[in-house]
């Protein structure tokens, strides 16, 4: 941590002081930014405020928008009095964002309910997972070779290559592009992986084709709602998230963006965004933000705006006005996912269990099959777990949450559920409905316009959005004060070795 504090202190002296004397040598005040911005309060918009008051001190007064709830798809929807997770219910280990939120914001890691995974083809459970951790992987071995060894080398070798990100945000620098960011973390291979399929680079590697029908389609399809054609960088980190090294937080995700804001005392401001509009003024554009509320419209100028906010055709669309060349928006659509928190006793003979006590699994995890109408079934724990906390015996009514391409009709509900007290269901827009090749979409929108969201179309995940917004917070630093030597450095894996 100290060795942290010295370093900020000279990238301050180095890079900082220079820039700044030599406006002050033009007979330019360095002038800080008077207003901004940020359109969304998720975690990309709730962690980009956090950051960007880190980048441009205190005095900097930052407006957020939002239309809806804070959190966005960090949400809870409450039971019996309990809350439970209805959006993103876990986050990776090796998150260091998320992981700093919570030691700064004095959260706690929920405490962790141990549960056994299956995974169902429609008909029967194709795998099960035991107590015995060597049975496990003899019975991985003896299903599928050295194919599962194989993708678990190439899933870390991406992490590893991954985890890059947080030294170059450590030391200020910034990339214009998602697709310069990628490039800085693992060459033209990472681009690469945002346009080739997982199947067919892990084909590559040499993983079975059973392999991939039987496991790894489950496990995409359970976490992004597609099949194996999604490109290979959103399937490795989706891959990477095995039980084990996930975690969340006491009291429900969405505490990170509530917590956040609050501590960054922004102005949180509900209303949707309807506009931007730019005006030219003599030095800097300065950007008018039009919204909407219950009752009535308003408006304000900022000389930066952040979107955080996906902008996908379902949502709440934004108008670019008075831009002389046209903001170039995505064009994509986002996948549907229905996430119903269910509250009943499951029918365990639909998974060849007729005694309810001998089935074993907290989650289900199901292969795409016309037999099978649902993506994931999982046992949930409240976000508050206290110290007694166990999971229900599954004779026991339990709270379930199912996600599925569709709203689940009462007959499949009828087939999974014996009989249920409660049904609650969220209809998300959940992720991009990723393509074969996707172009990714722009950071810089405009001189002080940037957009967030855009890096969901290279993978999207609570943490990509939280390294998102330290990227846009550093870029929109750098470029302000013109630190052009902190943007798209080539090579910055060899700088930093031989820079320290
Ligand atoms: C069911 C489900 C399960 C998931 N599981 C996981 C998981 O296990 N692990 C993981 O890492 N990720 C998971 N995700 C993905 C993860 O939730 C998202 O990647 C992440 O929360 C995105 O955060 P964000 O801030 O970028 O966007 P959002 O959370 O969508 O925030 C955007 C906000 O902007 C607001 N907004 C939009 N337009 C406007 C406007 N015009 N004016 C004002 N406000 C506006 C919206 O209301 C919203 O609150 C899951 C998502 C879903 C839906
Ligand atoms: C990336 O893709 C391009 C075009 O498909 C190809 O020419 C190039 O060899 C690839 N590079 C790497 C490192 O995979
Ligand atoms: C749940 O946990 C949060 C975070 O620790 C705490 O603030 C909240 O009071 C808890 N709620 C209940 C009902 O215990
Ligand atoms: C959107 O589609 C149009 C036409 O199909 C294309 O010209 C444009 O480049 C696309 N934009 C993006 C960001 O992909
Ligand atoms: C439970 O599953 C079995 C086996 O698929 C099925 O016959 C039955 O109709 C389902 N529903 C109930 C309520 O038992």
């Amino acid at each position: 941590m100290a060795s942290e504090g010295s370093i900020h202190h000279t990238m301050f002296l180095l890079v900082v002081l220079p820039a700044l004397l030599f406006h002050l040598g033009a007979g330019q005040p360095p002038e800080s930014p008077g207003r901004i911005a940020v359109i969304g309060a998720g975690i990309g918009g709730s962690a980009v405020t956090h950051f960007l008051q880190q980048q441009f001190g205190a005095q900097v007064q930052i407006d957020v928008y939002e239309a809806d709830r804070v959190g966005g798809r960090l949400a809870t929807t409450t039971v019996n009095n309990q809350q439970y997770e209805s959006g993103s219910a876990s986050i990776h280990s090796l998150n260091l964002h998320m992981q700093g939120f919570v030691k700064l914001l004095g959260l706690k890691h929920r405490k962790e309910v141990a549960g056994k995974n299956a995974i169902f083809s429609g008909e029967h459970l194709v795998l099960e997972e035991t107590d015995w951790y060597l049975l496990n992987l003899f019975r991985l071995w003896w299903h599928y070779g050295i194919s599962f060894l194989r993708l678990q080398m190439w899933v870390e070798e991406i992490m590893e290559k991954f985890m890059r990100i947080y030294k170059y945000q450590a030391h200020e620098y910034a990339f214009s592009t998602t697709e310069e960011l990628l490039r800085s973390l693992g060459g033209e291979h990472f681009v690469n992986m945002t346009q080739k399929s997982v199947a067919e680079s892990l084909q590559g590697i040499g993983v079975s084709q059973r392999f991939i029908d039987d496991v790894i389609s489950a496990v995409i399809r359970a976490s992004y709602g597609q099949s194996v054609a999604i490109p290979a960088l959103v399937g490795a980190m989706s891959l990477a998230g095995t039980p084990g090294n996930m975690w969340a937080i006491e009291g429900g995700n969405k505490l990170v963006c509530s917590g956040l804001l609050k501590m960054t005392k922004a102005n949180v401001i509900h209303g949707k965004v309807i506009a931007i509009c730019l005006h030219n003024s003599e030095k800097r554009p300065v950007y008018e933000v039009q919204y909407e509320q219950e009752d009535s419209i308003g408006s304000d100028f900022y000389d930066l705006v952040i979107i955080a906010a996906p902008l996908h055709k379902a949502g709440y669309p934004i108008s670019f006005l008075n831009f002389q060349l046209p903001i170039q928006q995505p064009n994509g659509t986002y996948h549907r996912v229905v996430s119903s928190v269910v509250h009943g006793y499951l029918n365990s003979s639909f998974f060849g269990f007729p005694d309810p006590k001998l089935f074993p699994f907290s989650s289900i995890l199901s292969v795409e099959s016309p037999d099978s109408s649902f993506h994931s079934l999982e046992s949930l724990c409240p976000v508050n777990v206290s110290v007694g906390f166990r999971r229900k015996p599954p004779q026991e009514a339990a709270v379930w949450r199912v996600l599925s391409a569709h709203p689940l009709d009462r007959k499949e509900l009828k087939t999974l559920f014996k009989s249920y007290y409660s049904v609650q269901v969220v209809e998300w827009q959940a992720f991009p409905s990723y393509g074969s090749s996707q172009s990714l979409p722009q950071i810089i929108m405009h001189d002080g316009l940037y957009y967030l969201s855009g890096v969901e179309w290279a993978a999207s995940s609570v943490e990509m959005s939280a390294v998102a917004a330290k990227n846009v917070a550093l870029l929109a630093f750098n470029r302000w004060y013109e630190l052009n030597e902190k943007i798209d450095q080539p090579d910055l894996m060899h700088k930093l070795k031989t820079e320290l």
